[in-house]
């Protein structure tokens, strides 16, 4: 970062350079544009149906036929990606968890419904069992514990499946340890040379995913906390700690989450490694901003447009947003 002396006042009018909307535009340093976005949707059994997430204002669970006409208006609004979440049906929990690597379940139908449309958009997933579990973890629990290694044969299956129904973007969300080399490695074996991984790496055990854990229907089967595997919100080094060790085992892209509380950690791994960063604007900071706008305490589209802008600012290549079908609207007007 070069450092230059500034001339003093009046020498220096910083003011000069904001005058006009012009001449802001020819200064700007950061752009948001429609190819920055991925947009998180939910699925839900059914057909024709749109139901509304309360704690989420403007989200729905959709069918997948519903599902596949969200996809076709994201394409046509030159959404790059989607990103599919499960809601499961509670009887199909169980604490293997069999439900994540069946090839007909929600996410997989969904997948291959879109693909099957010929819907040129880039499918996301959600590598984790949460949705399918009993215990409503990420991982499977013995005896109060979650088990990593056994947990990790379980996402590879998921993971597997999820790209033989046409998933282009392997998401893992689950932060199990060596689940990037044992997915990238059975990829390989299955023939998906180019499916690529986008590793939640930088997960954080947080708060701001209460409202998606209702939109999946996890937060009432969720017994403790996830802080065994997510991490720490006080740390930092960490965080790069976990974004190298993805990137050594494979990973393509690398996400931190949530978002706009931990944009100094966005900054410090473009910084430091200088891949394809994402932030994961989470289900509560949507329904933060979209409540207080409700109330008519903010105005809603501007705090969208500058959270978003702000991850552009902090390093990142995109961002997973709920707002995404929203913002792509007013980027094109
Ligand atoms: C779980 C998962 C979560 C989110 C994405 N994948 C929740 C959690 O870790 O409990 C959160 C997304 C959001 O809050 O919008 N595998």
């Amino acid at each position: 970062m070069p450092h230059h002396t500034q001339a003093p006042f009046p020498t220096a009018r910083h003011r000069r350079t904001r005058q006009s909307a012009q001449i802001r535009a020819l200064v700007q340093e950061n752009t948001l544009s429609v190819g920055d976005l991925i947009w998180p949707i939910f699925v839900r059994d059914g057909e024709s149906i749109a139901e509304p997430v309360s704690s989420m204002p403007g989200v729905h669970r959709l069918s997948v036929d519903k599902i596949v006409d969200a996809a076709r208006e994201a394409a046509d609004l030159g959404i790059p990606a989607i990103c599919l979440f499960p809601y499961t049906d509670p009887t199909l929990k169980t604490e293997t968890c069999e439900e994540a690597w069946n090839p007909d379940n929600l996410s997989n139908r969904a997948s291959r419904a879109i693909k099957d449309a010929g819907i040129n958009i880039a499918i996301m997933s959600d590598v984790a069992l949460d949705p399918y579990n009993a215990n409503g973890h990420d991982g499977i629990v013995k005896d109060g514990k979650i088990l990593n290694d056994e947990t990790v044969e379980a996402l590879v299956k998921q993971a597997v499946e999820q790209a033989r129904n046409g998933v282009d973007i392997i998401g893992p969300s689950d932060m199990m340890d060596g689940r990037i080399g044992a997915i990238r490695s059975a990829l390989e074996a299955e023939g998906f040379a180019d499916t690529m991984i986008l590793s939640y790496s930088a997960k954080y055990a947080s708060a701001f995913y209460g409202p998606f854990r209702d939109a999946v229907g996890a937060s009432g089967a969720l017994k403790g906390d996830k802080s065994t595997y997510q991490m720490n919100p006080a740390n930092s080094d960490e965080a790069l700690r976990m974004i190298q060790r993805d990137l050594n085992e494979g990973a393509d892209m690398v996400m931190v989450k949530p978002g706009m509380p931990y944009l100094d950690i966005c900054q410090r791994v473009k910084d430091t490694f200088a891949v394809p960063t994402y932030a994961y604007q989470v289900s509560g900071e949507y329904a933060m901003i979209q409540a207080a706008a409700q109330n008519g305490w903010i105005d809603g589209e501007k705090a969208m447009l500058e959270s978003l802008m702000c991850f552009k600012r902090a390093g990142c290549d995109g961002v997973l947003t709920y707002f995404a079908p929203a913002v792509a609207r007013m980027l094109q007007a």
